[in-house]
């Protein structure tokens, strides 16, 4: 049978040939943190092509448990905000509320967050504990603060982490409103999604230390930033790459739709941005920067599969039917244009040459978040 203590160093080869792994100080982590530990209540697997994902349990009596605990896979420990797999015979059809984010990606932000030794840290998202046993590991538990919303996903967390050895300071609470007392920290990373980097990270975090969260949006695209705090309490900072997607910090979630409006009751006029152009990651990412409080359904009306966004908040709207090959309609209600928003900031990113999300500046300052790319054009709102 295949040790852990083997299972953790085939893993942190596969990290290192992957590129994640990129310093022995993290090689060390990996290969001393048993992440079966955080995973003693089981996990759920998704099962193969049920659309909406539906999940099944998998127990630590189950055959191969060990192995799949060292996959680089994000491995599901709660669904719905309190079910766990213990809790389930045979499937469940609802959200996973909290993880065990896949190792590599844990690594990868753990290396990209650029820490050093003696630094304190604030994690946001303790999650299973997985991810703060390797930052234990690395610096010492003194140095290690992590916030988690949920207390009972904060006390099994505590369970795991301390009998692997490891007693950081683990807080139950908000993350968007950091932790005042522990402050100020070197470092701040998130592992739940942000719309907004809040304020309250930047204040708690000391002049030239470094913020890593992913920001997100209600359209579902998202990228992870690594931002540099200043003297004058600004942060600036860049987007890294790779498409990296988080659950949405639990005060964050989209908001419930409520009545729709009459979508036939709106200004209408042809469109060459149709719907499918929100296909693409970044394009989606640039619509987001337009409109930050719309979400997107489909509706099944009239014989064929119509595309709303709606902001609930601002009670804008805007339908969009494909009136045959590239030709589409917009029908657009409320307060301002949604669609009109959207269609101006991507032709802006297209006019532009449509560069990468890599490419794309952060700034958080007292008005709020900015987020430019190459032209230096700021790219609305947000
Ligand atoms: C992807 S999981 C964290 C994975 C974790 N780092 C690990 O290695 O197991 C995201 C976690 O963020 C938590 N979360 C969501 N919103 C939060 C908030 N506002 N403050 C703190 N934690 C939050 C969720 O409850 C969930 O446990």
């Amino acid at each position: 049978m295949t040790t852990d203590a083997t299972l953790r160093r085939r893993l942190a080869n596969a990290l290192a040939t992957a590129g994640h792994l990129r310093t022995e100080s993290w090689r060390h982590a990996v290969e001393a943190v048993p992440r079966q530990e955080f995973l003693r209540g089981g996990f759920f697997e998704p099962v193969a092509d049920s659309v909406p994902t539906a999940w099944r349990p998998v127990l630590p009596e189950a055959d191969g448990w060990l192995e799949r605990c060292y996959a680089d896979e994000s491995l599901v420990t709660q669904i719905a905000g309190t079910i766990v797999p213990r809790d389930v015979r045979g499937e469940i059809l609802r959200a996973p509320t909290s993880s065990s984010t896949m190792p590599g990606l844990v690594v990868r932000m753990h290396e990209d967050l650029q820490v050093e030794s003696r630094q304190r840290i604030l994690e946001i998202g303790t999650g299973t504990g997985y991810s703060t046993a390797l930052l234990c590991n690395r610096l010492g538990d003194e140095l290690v603060t992590s916030v988690e919303v949920d207390p009972e996903v904060s006390l099994r967390a505590r369970n795991a982490l301390s009998s692997c050895g490891y007693q950081p300071d683990l807080v139950v609470g908000d993350g968007l409103l950091g932790h005042q007392d522990g402050g100020p920290y070197d470092r701040v990373t998130a592992t739940c999604g942000v719309l907004e980097i809040p304020r309250e990270w930047l204040e708690q975090t000391r002049p030239g230390g470094k913020i890593l969260a992913t920001v997100c949006g209600w359209l579902y695209s998202s990228e992870l930033a690594r931002l540099t705090v200043h003297e004058d309490g600004t942060a600036t900072g860049r987007f890294l790459g790779g498409q990296v997607s988080f659950m949405l910090a639990r005060p964050q979630l989209t908001p419930l739709l409520g009545l729709l409006p009459d979508l036939d009751a709106g200004e209408e006029r042809p469109t060459t941005l149709g719907n499918d152009a929100l296909d693409d990651w970044t394009a989606r990412f640039v619509a987001q920067l337009a409109a930050p409080r719309a979400q997107r359904i489909t509706l099944a009306r009239d014989g064929r599969n119509d595309t709303v966004l709606i902001d609930v908040e601002a009670g804008t709207w805007a339908c969009l039917t494909q009136a045959g090959g590239d030709r589409w309609t917009v029908c657009q209600g409320g307060p301002d244009r949604l669609w009109d928003r959207v269609e101006e900031n991507i032709a802006r990113w297209r006019t532009d040459g449509a560069p990468p999300l890599d490419q794309f500046e952060i700034t958080v300052g007292p008005e709020g978040q900015t987020i430019t790319w190459p032209s230096g054009r700021p790219a609305s709102g947000a």
